[in-house]
């Protein structure tokens, strides 16, 4: 059974208490929150003020991910908004294992996210420090896109990978997670499933959401 975290980033702004309340009723694990900024990422969302609103209204743990060039410069203000757990990444990181202490120095999990092109091999040398690792299965910057089927083999290589150093951090894949492809995900060893828009453009998001989790 997957842990599962919808993107916020598929809500409807105007709704948002409605929207949060659904997940909170619903059988979602986690909320997951993506922060672009029109850098690294060709598109904008939104930062710790909005998370400091969403957060307020879950005990659900806040899967925070971080698209943005310099991520360290907003750790803190994202501790105090009531991020549970910081995932940045290793496309915008000089000082990734640095990046990763300060996090963790700030009493919250640490992921990192790779994006389609970056291979897991060069994650090696930091999995041992790390909470959990997103496979970008879209490129980076919108929700509704088409999941790219090479992430499956990206998916078993970094499984394998952390079972053989028997190591504890979970595989969150993020981008065109759909009903039909959740299961082929979860087979090839995924933990975390987020999806935006096929919670949140569904009839009933709830079912969809106990769906996923029912895979
Ligand atoms: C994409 C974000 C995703 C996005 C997923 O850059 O990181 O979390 O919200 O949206 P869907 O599930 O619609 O692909
Ligand atoms: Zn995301």
């Amino acid at each position: 059974m997957a842990i599962i975290a919808p993107s916020l980033l598929a809500a409807n702004f105007l709704q948002l208490q409605r929207d949060c309340d659904m997940l909170n009723a619903s059988e979602a694990d986690w909320f997951h929150l993506d922060v672009m900024d029109g850098r690294f990422v060709p598109n904008i969302s939104f930062g710790p003020m909005l998370i400091k609103f969403i957060t307020s209204t879950t005990s659900k743990f806040c899967d925070v991910h971080l698209m943005i060039e310099e991520p360290e410069k907003y750790f803190e203000a994202l501790k105090e908004a009531g991020s549970d757990s910081l995932t940045i990444h290793v496309e915008t990181c000089r000082h990734l294992h640095r990046n990763i202490q300060l996090i963790k120095q700030l009493d919250m999990g640490a992921g990192v996210a790779i994006n389609p092109h970056t291979p897991v091999d060069l994650l090696k040398d930091i999995l041992g420090d790390i909470d959990l690792v997103c496979i970008m299965s879209v490129n980076p910057g919108f929700g509704g896109q088409s999941f790219i089927p090479h992430s499956l083999d990206k998916i078993r290589q970094l499984k394998e990978m952390i079972t053989e150093r028997n190591l504890n951090v979970k595989i969150e894949v993020d981008g065109g997670i759909t009903l039909a492809n959740a299961q082929s995900v979860i087979d090839a060893g995924a933990d975390v499933l987020v999806a935006g828009s096929t919670v949140f453009n569904s009839a009933d998001p709830g079912a969809t959401i106990k769906a996923l989790k029912q895979l």
